[in-house]
């Protein structure tokens, strides 16, 4: 099976000195479902921000379909790629959902009849039509994180990357995020402490806590292990902790 992501030993530092990534070493198959769980600051952004290029390692090296991430073949990696960072806004500059969507397609020269259907079929996908002509700084948290995953997944990639992408959708949202995550048949990631969207998602997982790898395993047997969650400040999935516990 073909490596879609390989990380080799990837050290990280922010300016400040701190030491966001510690070594990490994983490989990632093309077709796996892997959710990235960790408490706050564990290093899930700083991690996924490596496997764009949008940081480089200060030791170690990311590999995307088998390329060296670097400057010189970052466009050609970024193709590959379909990435929703944690905070929206960050990804939406245009002045319309419809023309943020276009801006990447257009980037890579696709004919104008072809761009708009391609736009209009991902905002029927996201469930997102009515909001085409919103400006997107005009739009709601949650509409920005639709708007924002309509953008990574527009380029129909081949490796879908994502950085908290429900943790500002309403329960409707968030169930068709969840079914449009299961109907996509490539390499998925999605960084997130929503556990619940791991389980429904991802066939496995990994634990990072402090910049380490803390566990690496099937999706099931990790976020049960209640020992495992509360070693890394997570809990178990809401939806596997007792009803006695939830009406507390
Ligand atoms: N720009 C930055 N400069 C310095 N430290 C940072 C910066 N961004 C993040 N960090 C630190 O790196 C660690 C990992 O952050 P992050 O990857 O955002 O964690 P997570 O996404 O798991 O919450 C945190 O301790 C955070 O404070
Ligand atoms: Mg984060």
């Amino acid at each position: 099976m073909r490596v879609s992501v390989k990380l080799k030993d990837l050290h990280y530092k922010y300016p400040d000195k701190y030491e966001a990534l510690k070594g990490i070493d994983l490989n990632i198959c093309e077709g796996e479902s892997i959710g990235i769980v960790g408490s706050n600051g564990a290093g899930k952004s700083t991690l996924l921000l490596h496997l764009t290029g949008l940081l480089f390692p200060t030791k170690g090296s990311v590999e995307i379909n088998g390329k060296i991430v670097n400057n010189k073949n970052l466009a050609e990696i970024r193709k590959e790629i379909g990435y929703t960072f944690q905070q929206p806004q960050d990804q939406l500059f245009t002045t319309s959902v419809y023309e943020d969507i276009a801006f990447g397609l257009k980037n890579y020269k696709i004919e104008s009849v072809k761009v708009e259907q391609m736009v209009m079929d991902t905002l029927r996908r996201v469930g997102i039509e009515d909001l085409k002509d919103k400006a997107p700084y005009r739009l709601s948290g949650g509409q920005q994180n639709l708007a924002a995953i309509a953008t990574a997944i527009s380029m129909n990639p081949s490796i879908l990357i994502m950085d908290e992408p429900t943790s500002a959708l309403d329960p409707k949202a968030r169930r068709r995020i969840i079914n449009l995550l299961n109907n996509f048949n490539y390499t998925k990631i999605i960084a997130t402490h929503d556990l619940d969207v791991v389980l429904d998602t991802c066939k496995r997982t990994i634990v990072l806590k402090n910049g380490n790898i803390a566990a690496d395993g099937l999706t099931k047997d990790i976020l049960l292990d209640k020992n495992l969650m509360e070693m890394c400040d997570l809990e178990l999935p809401l939806s596997c902790q007792s009803r006695s516990l939830l009406t507390y």
